[in-house]
Protein backbone atom coordinates (compact mmCIF):
# COMPACT_ATOMS: atom_id res chain seq x y z
CA UNK A 1 0.00 0.00 0.00
CA UNK A 2 0.96 3.49 -0.30
CA UNK A 3 1.84 5.99 2.00
CA UNK A 4 -0.61 9.27 1.55
CA UNK A 5 0.42 12.36 3.10
CA UNK A 6 -1.91 13.93 5.38
CA UNK A 7 -3.07 17.72 5.72
CA UNK A 8 -0.88 18.07 2.69
CA UNK A 9 -2.59 20.95 1.50
CA UNK A 10 -3.19 22.66 4.45
CA UNK A 11 -0.16 22.42 5.82
CA UNK A 12 1.85 23.72 3.15
CA UNK A 13 -0.32 26.98 2.82
CA UNK A 14 0.91 27.11 6.32
CA UNK A 15 4.28 25.95 5.62
CA UNK A 16 5.33 27.83 1.96
CA UNK A 17 5.14 31.88 2.63
CA UNK A 18 8.16 32.79 0.23
CA UNK A 19 8.89 30.87 -2.71
CA UNK A 20 12.47 31.30 -2.60
CA UNK A 21 12.68 30.55 1.20
CA UNK A 22 14.95 27.61 2.36
CA UNK A 23 12.56 25.11 3.93
CA UNK A 24 13.27 21.58 6.00
CA UNK A 25 10.94 18.27 6.11
CA UNK A 26 12.11 17.04 8.82
CA UNK A 27 10.42 13.66 8.53
CA UNK A 28 10.25 12.45 5.01
CA UNK A 29 8.86 9.71 5.00
CA UNK A 30 7.80 8.32 1.13
CA UNK A 31 8.49 11.77 0.09
CA UNK A 32 4.72 13.40 0.20
CA UNK A 33 5.04 16.91 1.61
CA UNK A 34 8.20 17.15 0.28
CA UNK A 35 7.08 16.59 -3.39
CA UNK A 36 4.26 19.55 -2.78
CA UNK A 37 7.00 21.61 -1.11
CA UNK A 38 9.50 21.53 -4.02
CA UNK A 39 6.00 22.15 -6.29
CA UNK A 40 5.53 25.38 -4.18
CA UNK A 41 8.91 26.49 -4.28
CA UNK A 42 11.02 28.75 -6.64
CA UNK A 43 14.03 27.49 -8.50
CA UNK A 44 16.22 30.09 -6.11
CA UNK A 45 14.31 28.09 -2.95
CA UNK A 46 15.83 25.26 -0.84
CA UNK A 47 14.44 22.20 0.23
CA UNK A 48 16.56 19.61 2.95
CA UNK A 49 14.92 16.38 4.19
CA UNK A 50 15.98 13.98 7.12
CA UNK A 51 14.56 10.69 7.91
CA UNK A 52 15.76 7.96 10.26
CA UNK A 53 14.62 5.51 8.36
CA UNK A 54 16.94 4.40 5.31
CA UNK A 55 14.14 3.37 3.02
CA UNK A 56 13.02 6.30 3.14
CA UNK A 57 16.68 7.63 1.96
CA UNK A 58 16.75 5.26 -1.15
CA UNK A 59 13.51 6.70 -2.12
CA UNK A 60 14.72 10.25 -2.09
CA UNK A 61 16.78 9.35 -5.14
CA UNK A 62 14.10 9.39 -7.19
CA UNK A 63 13.28 13.01 -6.84
CA UNK A 64 15.95 14.52 -9.29
CA UNK A 65 15.26 18.50 -8.30
CA UNK A 66 18.65 20.19 -8.32
CA UNK A 67 17.53 22.16 -5.10
CA UNK A 68 16.85 19.02 -2.68
CA UNK A 69 19.12 17.55 -0.37
CA UNK A 70 18.57 14.64 2.01
CA UNK A 71 20.05 13.67 5.55
CA UNK A 72 19.80 10.26 6.89
CA UNK A 73 19.48 10.85 10.74
CA UNK A 74 17.37 11.63 13.49
CA UNK A 75 15.50 15.35 13.31
CA UNK A 76 17.28 15.75 16.50
CA UNK A 77 20.51 16.53 15.28
CA UNK A 78 18.94 19.50 12.94
CA UNK A 79 21.58 21.39 14.69
CA UNK A 80 24.38 19.21 13.41
CA UNK A 81 23.55 19.98 9.52
CA UNK A 82 21.71 23.49 9.86
CA UNK A 83 23.73 25.02 12.76
CA UNK A 84 25.60 27.89 10.62
CA UNK A 85 21.70 28.14 8.41
CA UNK A 86 18.86 30.07 8.89
CA UNK A 87 15.71 28.73 7.69
CA UNK A 88 12.09 29.93 6.56
CA UNK A 89 9.77 26.94 7.58
CA UNK A 90 10.06 23.43 9.10
CA UNK A 91 7.58 20.73 8.96
CA UNK A 92 6.84 17.62 11.41
CA UNK A 93 4.65 14.62 10.48
CA UNK A 94 5.71 12.70 13.05
CA UNK A 95 4.64 8.73 13.48
CA UNK A 96 5.12 5.65 11.16
CA UNK A 97 4.26 5.67 7.48
CA UNK A 98 1.99 3.49 6.33
CA UNK A 99 5.05 1.62 4.76
CA UNK A 100 6.29 0.80 7.99
CA UNK A 101 2.97 -1.24 8.72
CA UNK A 102 2.90 -2.68 5.16
CA UNK A 103 6.10 -4.79 5.35
CA UNK A 104 6.22 -7.41 7.88
CA UNK A 105 9.73 -7.29 8.11
CA UNK A 106 10.07 -3.81 9.83
CA UNK A 107 8.45 -5.35 12.47
CA UNK A 108 5.58 -2.28 13.48
CA UNK A 109 2.75 -4.76 12.80
CA UNK A 110 0.87 -6.67 14.71
CA UNK A 111 -0.55 -8.77 12.12
CA UNK A 112 2.08 -9.03 9.80
CA UNK A 113 4.08 -11.95 11.15
CA UNK A 114 7.64 -10.50 11.31
CA UNK A 115 10.51 -10.07 13.19
CA UNK A 116 10.74 -8.25 16.22
CA UNK A 117 12.37 -5.16 14.98
CA UNK A 118 10.69 -2.07 15.21
CA UNK A 119 13.01 0.38 14.70
CA UNK A 120 12.84 3.74 12.29
CA UNK A 121 16.76 3.06 11.76
CA UNK A 122 17.42 -0.15 11.99
CA UNK A 123 20.74 -0.14 10.73
CA UNK A 124 21.52 1.38 14.77
CA UNK A 125 20.17 0.58 17.95
CA UNK A 126 18.79 -2.42 19.85
CA UNK A 127 15.91 -4.61 18.33
CA UNK A 128 12.38 -4.45 20.38
CA UNK A 129 12.98 -8.41 20.56
CA UNK A 130 16.29 -7.64 21.95
CA UNK A 131 15.24 -5.21 24.68
CA UNK A 132 12.26 -7.02 25.39
CA UNK A 133 14.12 -10.48 26.01
CA UNK A 134 16.23 -8.48 28.41
CA UNK A 135 14.50 -5.65 30.22
CA UNK A 136 13.16 -6.07 33.99
CA UNK A 137 9.86 -6.23 34.09
CA UNK A 138 9.22 -2.74 36.18
CA UNK A 139 10.95 -1.17 33.11
CA UNK A 140 8.00 -3.03 30.59
CA UNK A 141 5.04 -1.53 33.33
CA UNK A 142 6.89 1.49 32.84
CA UNK A 143 6.98 1.60 29.07
CA UNK A 144 3.40 0.43 28.87
CA UNK A 145 2.02 2.53 31.11
CA UNK A 146 4.05 5.91 30.13
CA UNK A 147 3.67 5.25 26.57
CA UNK A 148 0.36 3.47 25.71
CA UNK A 149 -1.60 4.39 28.62
CA UNK A 150 -2.29 0.78 29.19
CA UNK A 151 -4.12 -0.30 31.86
CA UNK A 152 -3.06 -3.71 31.77
CA UNK A 153 0.38 -3.26 31.75
CA UNK A 154 1.18 -5.57 34.86
CA UNK A 155 -0.35 -7.93 33.90
CA UNK A 156 1.47 -8.02 30.24
CA UNK A 157 4.90 -7.38 31.86
CA UNK A 158 4.08 -10.31 34.02
CA UNK A 159 3.03 -12.50 30.81
CA UNK A 160 6.14 -11.42 28.31
CA UNK A 161 8.33 -12.07 31.56
CA UNK A 162 6.82 -15.82 31.78
CA UNK A 163 7.08 -16.81 28.11
CA UNK A 164 10.32 -15.86 27.60
CA UNK A 165 11.83 -17.86 30.28
CA UNK A 166 10.31 -20.57 28.01
CA UNK A 167 10.72 -19.07 24.30
CA UNK A 168 12.68 -15.66 23.24
CA UNK A 169 10.61 -13.18 21.52
CA UNK A 170 11.58 -13.01 18.47
CA UNK A 171 8.06 -11.95 16.11
CA UNK A 172 5.67 -9.64 16.30
CA UNK A 173 2.45 -12.12 16.02
CA UNK A 174 4.18 -14.27 18.80
CA UNK A 175 4.40 -10.76 21.00
CA UNK A 176 0.83 -9.83 19.87
CA UNK A 177 -0.49 -13.46 20.64
CA UNK A 178 1.21 -13.22 24.43
CA UNK A 179 -0.45 -10.24 25.38
CA UNK A 180 -4.21 -11.21 23.54
CA UNK A 181 -3.98 -14.28 25.37
CA UNK A 182 -4.94 -13.25 28.61
CA UNK A 183 -6.26 -9.82 27.85
CA UNK A 184 -9.25 -9.20 30.33
CA UNK A 185 -11.19 -7.12 27.56
CA UNK A 186 -12.09 -8.54 24.64
CA UNK A 187 -12.33 -5.18 22.75
CA UNK A 188 -14.49 -5.41 19.41
CA UNK A 189 -12.86 -2.29 17.62
CA UNK A 190 -9.32 -2.18 18.94
CA UNK A 191 -7.01 -5.19 18.89
CA UNK A 192 -5.60 -5.90 22.43
CA UNK A 193 -2.21 -5.38 21.23
CA UNK A 194 -2.75 -1.84 19.95
CA UNK A 195 -1.43 0.27 22.54
CA UNK A 196 1.52 -2.19 23.62
CA UNK A 197 3.04 -1.91 20.44
CA UNK A 198 2.47 2.07 20.46
CA UNK A 199 4.07 2.04 23.69
CA UNK A 200 6.90 -0.18 22.55
CA UNK A 201 7.37 1.87 19.30
CA UNK A 202 7.83 5.07 21.27
CA UNK A 203 10.02 3.88 23.79
CA UNK A 204 12.29 2.53 21.55
CA UNK A 205 12.64 5.06 19.03
CA UNK A 206 13.10 7.52 21.68
CA UNK A 207 10.05 9.42 19.99
CA UNK A 208 9.35 11.65 22.39
CA UNK A 209 12.86 13.01 23.80
CA UNK A 210 14.36 13.07 19.79
CA UNK A 211 10.78 15.22 19.26
CA UNK A 212 11.71 17.85 22.23
CA UNK A 213 15.53 18.20 21.71
CA UNK A 214 14.60 18.87 17.62
CA UNK A 215 12.17 21.74 18.38
CA UNK A 216 14.55 22.81 20.64
CA UNK A 217 16.88 23.39 17.95
CA UNK A 218 14.18 23.91 14.74
CA UNK A 219 13.65 27.38 17.37
CA UNK A 220 16.96 28.84 17.13
CA UNK A 221 17.75 27.72 13.41
CA UNK A 222 14.36 29.91 12.31
CA UNK A 223 14.47 33.10 11.06
CA UNK A 224 12.09 35.92 12.24
CA UNK A 225 8.41 35.07 10.51
CA UNK A 226 9.77 31.57 9.72
CA UNK A 227 7.36 29.01 11.14
CA UNK A 228 7.21 25.14 12.64
CA UNK A 229 4.42 23.18 11.14
CA UNK A 230 3.44 19.97 13.37
CA UNK A 231 1.10 17.32 12.48
CA UNK A 232 0.66 14.90 16.06
CA UNK A 233 -1.04 11.49 15.77
CA UNK A 234 -1.36 11.14 19.58
CA UNK A 235 -1.97 12.92 22.68
CA UNK A 236 1.78 12.56 24.13
CA UNK A 237 3.18 14.26 20.74
CA UNK A 238 1.11 16.72 21.10
CA UNK A 239 1.80 17.61 24.63
CA UNK A 240 5.31 17.57 23.51
CA UNK A 241 5.14 20.37 21.10
CA UNK A 242 2.76 22.36 22.89
CA UNK A 243 4.18 22.54 26.20
CA UNK A 244 8.00 23.41 23.74
CA UNK A 245 6.04 26.37 22.62
CA UNK A 246 4.35 27.49 26.24
CA UNK A 247 6.08 29.93 27.91
CA UNK A 248 7.15 28.44 31.39
CA UNK A 249 7.58 31.87 33.22
CA UNK A 250 7.24 30.64 36.41
CA UNK A 251 10.30 28.58 35.90
CA UNK A 252 12.43 31.24 35.14
CA UNK A 253 14.90 33.16 37.46
CA UNK A 254 13.73 36.67 37.95
CA UNK A 255 17.25 38.26 36.76
CA UNK A 256 16.71 36.75 32.84
CA UNK A 257 14.74 39.65 30.97
CA UNK A 258 11.47 37.90 29.24
CA UNK A 259 12.48 39.31 25.99
CA UNK A 260 15.36 36.77 25.87
CA UNK A 261 13.84 33.50 26.18
CA UNK A 262 12.89 31.72 23.33
CA UNK A 263 9.69 30.52 23.87
CA UNK A 264 8.33 33.94 24.17
CA UNK A 265 9.43 34.65 20.51
CA UNK A 266 6.51 32.78 19.33
CA UNK A 267 3.12 32.96 18.39
CA UNK A 268 0.66 29.83 17.94
CA UNK A 269 -0.85 30.91 14.05
CA UNK A 270 -2.74 27.74 13.64
CA UNK A 271 -3.74 25.63 16.01
CA UNK A 272 -5.97 22.01 16.63
CA UNK A 273 -6.58 21.69 12.42
CA UNK A 274 -7.82 18.30 12.04
CA UNK A 275 -8.63 16.62 8.63
CA UNK A 276 -11.80 17.21 6.49
CA UNK A 277 -14.03 14.09 6.78
CA UNK A 278 -13.26 13.45 2.80
CA UNK A 279 -9.87 13.05 3.80
CA UNK A 280 -10.79 10.01 6.19
CA UNK A 281 -12.99 9.06 4.17
CA UNK A 282 -10.04 8.38 1.70
CA UNK A 283 -6.87 7.92 4.43
CA UNK A 284 -8.51 6.22 7.50
CA UNK A 285 -5.05 6.84 9.02
CA UNK A 286 -5.61 10.34 9.11
CA UNK A 287 -8.25 10.24 11.22
CA UNK A 288 -6.12 11.37 14.48
CA UNK A 289 -4.00 13.71 12.84
CA UNK A 290 -4.04 17.25 14.85
CA UNK A 291 -1.63 20.17 12.86
CA UNK A 292 -0.37 23.60 14.63
CA UNK A 293 1.17 25.48 13.28
CA UNK A 294 3.79 28.67 15.33
CA UNK A 295 5.70 31.06 14.18
CA UNK A 296 8.70 33.14 15.31
CA UNK A 297 8.20 36.37 15.71
C1 LIG B 1 4.43 9.98 8.89
S1 LIG B 1 5.96 9.61 8.15
C2 LIG B 1 6.20 11.03 7.11
C3 LIG B 1 5.46 10.92 5.83
C4 LIG B 1 5.78 12.00 4.82
N1 LIG B 1 5.36 13.31 5.28
C5 LIG B 1 5.15 11.68 3.51
O1 LIG B 1 4.17 12.34 3.15
O2 LIG B 1 5.59 10.75 2.83
C6 LIG B 1 7.09 9.92 9.42
C7 LIG B 1 8.54 9.67 9.05
O3 LIG B 1 9.35 10.17 10.10
C8 LIG B 1 10.48 9.35 10.24
N2 LIG B 1 11.01 9.56 11.58
C9 LIG B 1 10.53 9.12 12.76
N3 LIG B 1 11.29 9.56 13.77
C10 LIG B 1 12.27 10.31 13.21
C11 LIG B 1 13.39 11.03 13.75
N4 LIG B 1 13.64 11.09 15.05
N5 LIG B 1 14.19 11.67 12.88
C12 LIG B 1 13.95 11.64 11.55
N6 LIG B 1 12.93 10.96 10.99
C13 LIG B 1 12.09 10.31 11.82
C14 LIG B 1 9.96 7.96 10.00
O4 LIG B 1 11.01 7.12 9.58
C15 LIG B 1 8.92 8.21 8.90
O5 LIG B 1 9.47 7.99 7.64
Amino acid sequence: MLHFPVLLEESIDFLIHDINGYYIDCTFGRGGHSKQILKMISKNGFLSAIDKDPESISFASNIKDLNFKIFHNSYKNLEKYFKNETVDGLLYDLGTCSTHFDNAERGFSFNKDGPLDMRFDNTRGITLSEWINDAPEEEIVDVLFKYGDERHARLIANRICSERKENLILRTVQLADIINEKYPEKRKKIHPATKSFQAFRIFLNKELEELSLSLDAAKKILKPKGVIVTIAFHSLEDNIIKNSFKPSFKSFPKDIPLNNIEEKKFTCIAKKIRPSADEIKKNTRSRSALMRVFQKI
